[in-house]
């Protein structure tokens, strides 16, 4: 019975190429309604207006601020120009306590205000500040705003487990503002962006042929380098680079052609944003441990599968997390080593056999195969968009590099792994030649920096 169990999900998890292209399909389909209007698309397709990224030009010392992965970051990066490029770079990482992320707005903008003045005080001799200038910052803030302008945007909603109402359609820019003001700690944003743009941004520093950048983490989104002529809804004044970044906000895509399961459902009817973010709910670090711990559930209810007790820690939400997913995925060992200390240390089920811990790793490797596979179906459609999906007279050689960070992509590999096979399924030998997933670590805070140089309002003055 625990085997129909599993079978039956991994038919309704199924993936084969010709769903992925539906998929790809529909995401580019959708990608061209969120550009046409505002809400014209579950995909919010943001303008970011970053209409010019990195140079290689950035000169001076900068802070960013990343909120919104696993850990709260705050940065300082030293940027030389072209012949120092980014001469010295430190950080330090804090997580967020848990009640700040369901708390109120202020408690969480007075946190990180203080943990960024904590930072600056370390503020030392390899620092090269112009005298006299007010401390300049961009701020990585990794969830859906509406963008006021480059440096200011309003919050949309939450994602990934945060939950502050006062929050909401406030100005994300001003709260922090405010924050810093109340502790006399002077600096001034001068980037807003999401973490897609800031690892964009990041990657284009280093490598010119960066037109996309992918994050796999808690969550998952996707932007990407736009021609501002094929963007229906800005009004604004055409650019002079022509282009726009786009933030795709691709965790809340969706399509009757993804294959969702009773379990996906009840995980996203008990969400705190039930509805919502359903490609990020089936893909993305924060879900995926979730999901199995739903399936072993059922398992241990229906089909008696750990005994004639379900163990009750089985059914404590979260409680299985991606990471201890990826380990039991990953355990080669002849007995399942991991996993049997995984189950027992997690789940307090003491004594599990060699064939019920194959049973877990197949049904990890279920639910990070689906993800991994959608993902590069999204990714297609991104390359679909832009035309680089196939092979066009005299764009044979045109190299398409992807910037891609997150835990997720970083430590699971089986995940990375089917990634980057399925791009290559999906988009045939030849142009996947052309097609370059390069891993970008953390660039989404260095990405912050060189948009908070660039964006310097200093830069006026001649420097
Ligand atoms: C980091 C970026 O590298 O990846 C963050 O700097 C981003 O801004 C994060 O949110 C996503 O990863 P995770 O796994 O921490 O959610
Ligand atoms: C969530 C957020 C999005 C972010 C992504 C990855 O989907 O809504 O803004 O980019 O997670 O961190």
């Amino acid at each position: 019975k625990a085997m129909a169990i599993l079978k039956e999900f991994e038919n309704k998890c199924g993936t084969p190429i010709a769903k992925l292209r539906q998929v790809a399909d529909a995401m580019t389909v959708e990608m061209h309604a969120g550009l046409a209007s505002e809400g014209g698309s579950k995909l919010k397709m943001i303008i970011s207006y970053v209409d010019n990224l990195p140079t290689g030009d950035e000169q001076g010392l900068f802070y960013a601020l990343d909120l919104g992965g696993t850990n709260f970051r705050v940065l300082r990066v030293q940027l030389g120009g072209k012949e120092k490029g980014v001469a010295s770079q430190e950080f330090e990482e804090v997580s967020i306590p848990p009640h700040l992320m369901i708390g109120s707005s202020e408690a969480l903008f007075d946190f990180i205000a203080a943990a960024l003045a904590k930072f600056v005080a370390t503020e030392g001799e390899g620092s090269h500040r112009y005298p006299g200038r007010q401390r300049e910052l961009g701020f990585t803030f990794s969830f859906p705003v509406r963008q006021t302008s480059v440096s200011s945007g309003t919050l949309i909603k939450w994602t990934k487990g945060f939950s502050i109402e006062d929050a909401v359609g406030e100005d994300v820019v001003g709260q922090l503002t405010k924050a810093m003001e109340k502790i006399d700690l002077d600096m001034r944003v001068t980037a807003l962006v999401n973490d897609t743009i800031g690892t964009l941004a990041g990657g284009r520093y280093y490598n010119p042929d960066v037109i996309a950048a992918v994050i796999l983490g808690t969550g998952t989104n996707a932007a990407y380098v736009e021609r501002a002529q094929a963007i229906p809804k800005w009004h604004g004044p055409l650019p002079k680079s022509g282009e726009m970044v786009i933030n795709m906000e691709w965790g809340n895509f969706r399509s009757s052609h993804l294959p969702l399961t009773e379990h996906d459902q009840a995980l996203d009817t008990e969400s705190l944003n039930p509805g919502e973010q359903i490609f990020e709910k089936i893909i993305s670090g924060m879900y995926l441990g979730e999901i199995v711990r739903r399936v072993l559930l059922k398992m241990a209810e229906e089909a008696s599968f750990f005994g004639d007790n379900v163990p009750p820690h089985l059914r404590v939400p979260f409680i299985l997390r991606t990471p201890d997913m990826s380990a039991m995925h990953h355990d080669t060992s002849s007995d399942l080593k991991v996993v049997g200390n995984k189950l027992r240390d997690i789940l307090e089920i003491p004594n599990t056999t060699l064939k019920m811990r194959k049973v877990v790793v197949e049904l990890c490797d279920i639910v990070a195969t689906r993800g991994a596979r959608l993902s590069a179906a999204g990714i297609v459609g991104i390359l679909k968009k832009l035309g680089r999906d196939s092979a066009r007279e005299g764009a044979e050689q045109q190299k398409s590099v992807i910037a891609l960070d997150g835990g997720l992509f970083e430590h699971y590999s089986e995940f990375s792994s089917c990634m980057e096979r399925t791009l290559k399924e999906l988009l045939g030998e030849e142009i996947a030649q052309n097609i370059v997933i390069e891993h970008s670590n953390d660039g989404s805070g260095i990405g912050a920096a060189l948009l908070a140089a660039s964006h310097s309002q200093f830069l006026e003055a001649g420097e």
